[in-house]
């Protein structure tokens, strides 16, 4: 499996719920902490966090391009 540089493993616990960052600006990658809101208003986009339900213990890799792109 290739994964991208950045990706990031999150252990994943059965019914509860994570929130993913999109936008790159959270403080917590790659969890969302809500800076998206701020992004948004002030550049007019609509980025929101994945949500994932897990309905298993499990293990995921996870990475985006945006995380790059607003964390230099
Ligand atoms: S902080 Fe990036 S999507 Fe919420």
């Amino acid at each position: 499996m290739n994964k991208p540089d950045n990706a990031v493993k999150i252990n994943l616990k059965s019914n509860k719920k994570i929130s993913i960052c999109t936008c790159g600006k959270s403080d917590s990658l790659p969890f969302c902490d809500n800076r998206h809101r701020e992004l948004n208003k002030e550049n007019g986009t609509h980025y929101k966090s994945v949500k994932i339900f897990p309905e298993n213990d499990t293990n995921i890799w996870v990475s985006s391009t945006t995380w790059k792109k607003h964390n230099k």
